[in-house]
């Protein structure tokens, strides 16, 4: 089978920037290793009001608030997913890829959020992408919550500050089970809810744009997990027999590298993956929060007066709820940074950024990727999948999104490829030298997309997508032929060794 597949590589320049060959780890992907990509509703599907689909909360931040989109632009249209699916699905075809990652709008199927009224027309389009992607054999994997809260839920209910949340979710996750329990087997609940929390109701910066840092974050943080668990628990009572699927929450994180090897560094380093990545893992894979987290935010809510911690606590029945509601780990990872030791900053005004009191940076020498937020680092998500084992032991770890931001969105995208080739690379290692249970890699993204406060200024995608032409013509970058080529080689060289 491997030696067929040598032969079809294509000629292709694979050491175009970045690291050099002896660098690139040459063994093959292991038998079974699957590859697949992203995207998510709100940045592609467009056909925001069609149908019967109702304002999300990012519909309506993108309408109220342009100055915190880079090109004050909307998803109303996007790339006109909603028409063209069947051209992405073709594109994912043609990739010989397993997976086409994608979401639910969860306004598209209840428009008012709650699940007395289910919205057919909805119902029909995912039943229509899915039979599409059946046909063309590639595997959906389904997020059910990627940002998008029906704005009728924040408007009744304040979103995710409310505990009712965790119910109106799982009604919403029960009814995506039944309706689409013949065609979807990997499930994910929950998308990034650090940047759900942190964003949408800490800094204010994302949808829906609350702003109470410090509190809000932390109560959006528990109801989202309960959210989770509780799908998490209908799946596995009502469905998994029948469905024989799998499902888990995605969370994200940069790595953090200890800026030395002094213990306060190390620390340091590990407090702050304890709260961006802990915070949302630990409930889920260990138990309760991570104890640095519950410390630090008790000790400091009393210096600054508050009568009990900013965090709120878990009842020890809702520990065991959301202990062990994982069929696997999901990870979204794109960067590094830093970190270093501080003083604690001073007490004040309660932000989750003081609660940490941690100094980032970027080494100068990394290249930037084109995007601010953004190095490129390749060794730093070996060094994340080994903390991941370490802290959470031997789970199986599913990428759910890697890749590469760029502000230029050029054709021969040659540091795309040498993003991928790095990063590919360093799960190759990961597996084979470390022992990392790594199963599948998925890249985001297939197409450009309306990239949240980037708005069409952010570029990501193997495919260009032309945001001025009706048609919303997609064009296949270098790195999609790259992409391609290693999928059916299953190798990042010219030559693999088995
Ligand atoms: C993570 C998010 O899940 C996705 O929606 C976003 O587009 C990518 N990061 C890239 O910024």
């Amino acid at each position: 089978m491997l030696a067929m597949m040598k032969v079809l590589v294509l000629v292709l320049s694979l050491f175009s920037a970045g690291l050099t060959d002896d660098e690139i780890n040459s063994r093959y992907f292991p038998e079974g290793f699957k590859f697949g990509v992203a995207n998510a509703a709100t940045q592609i599907e467009g056909g925001w009001l069609e149908d019967g689909k109702t304002e999300s909360v990012w519909d309506r931040f993108a309408h109220t608030h342009p100055e915190l989109i880079a090109d004050r632009s909307t998803p109303d249209i996007a790339c006109d997913s909603y028409h063209k699916y069947k051209e992405d699905v073709a594109m994912v075809k043609a990739m010989g890829l397993d997976y086409y990652r994608l979401s639910i709008a969860w306004a598209r199927i209840l428009p008012t959020g709650h699940a007395d009224k289910v919205n057919q027309a909805g119902v029909q389009y995912y039943k229509n992408l899915f039979a599409e992607l059946k046909a063309a054999n590639v595997e959906p994997m389904v997020t059910l919550y990627h940002w998008d809260l029906p704005q009728n839920l924040e408007d009744l209910h304040g979103g995710w500050l409310d505990e009712t949340m965790a119910d109106h979710f799982a009604e919403y996750a029960r009814l995506c089970f039944e309706l689409f329990k013949d065609d979807v087997k990997m499930w994910i609940t929950i998308n990034e809810p650090k940047q759900v929390c942190q964003g949408g109701y800490g800094t204010g910066l994302l949808a829906p744009g609350v702003v109470s840092n410090g509190v809000g974050e932390y109560i959006c943080a528990k109801n989202v997990i309960l959210a989770h668990a509780k799908a998490y628990h209908i799946y596995n009572d009502e469905f998994r027999a029948t469905n024989q699927g799998r499902i888990a929450m995605v969370i994200d994180t940069t790595w953090y590298e200890p800026g030395s090897d002094s213990e306060e560094d190390q620390e340091a380093s590990e407090r702050i993956l304890q709260f961006n990545f802990g915070l949302y893992a630990n409930p889920i894979f260990i138990g309760n929060w991570p104890q640095v987290v519950i410390d630090r935010v008790a000790q400091r809510s009393e210096l600054e007066g508050f009568n009990s911690s900013r965090l709120p606590s878990f009842t020890d029945e809702e520990i065991a709820y959301v202990k062990g509601t994982y069929d696997y780990l999901a990870l979204n990872h794109y960067s590094t940074n830093m970190a270093n030791a501080t003083a604690d900053s001073p007490i004040g005004d309660p932000s989750y950024a003081n609660d940490i009191s941690v100094l980032t940076w970027r080494q100068p020498e990394w290249p930037s990727g084109a995007a601010d937020w953004f190095a490129v680092v390749p060794w730093g998500l070996r060094h994340l999948l080994v903390w991941l084992k370490k802290t959470y032991g031997d789970v199986e770890i599913v990428i759910t999104e890697n890749g590469l931001s760029d502000t230029t969105g050029i054709m021969e995208d040659d540091h795309r490829i040498s993003y991928y080739q790095g990063y590919l690379s360093a799960c190759l290692d990961a597996i084979y030298e470390d022992g990392v249970n790594l199963s599948t890699y998925t890249a985001w993204s297939i197409i450009d997309d309306w990239e949240w406060n980037g708005g069409y200024t952010s570029f990501l995608g193997m495919y260009y997508v032309n945001f001025t032409d009706p048609e919303r013509t997609r064009i296949p970058r270098k790195s999609a032929s790259w992409f391609t080529n290693m999928v059916a080689t299953r190798c990042l060289v010219d030559t693999c060794t088995e």
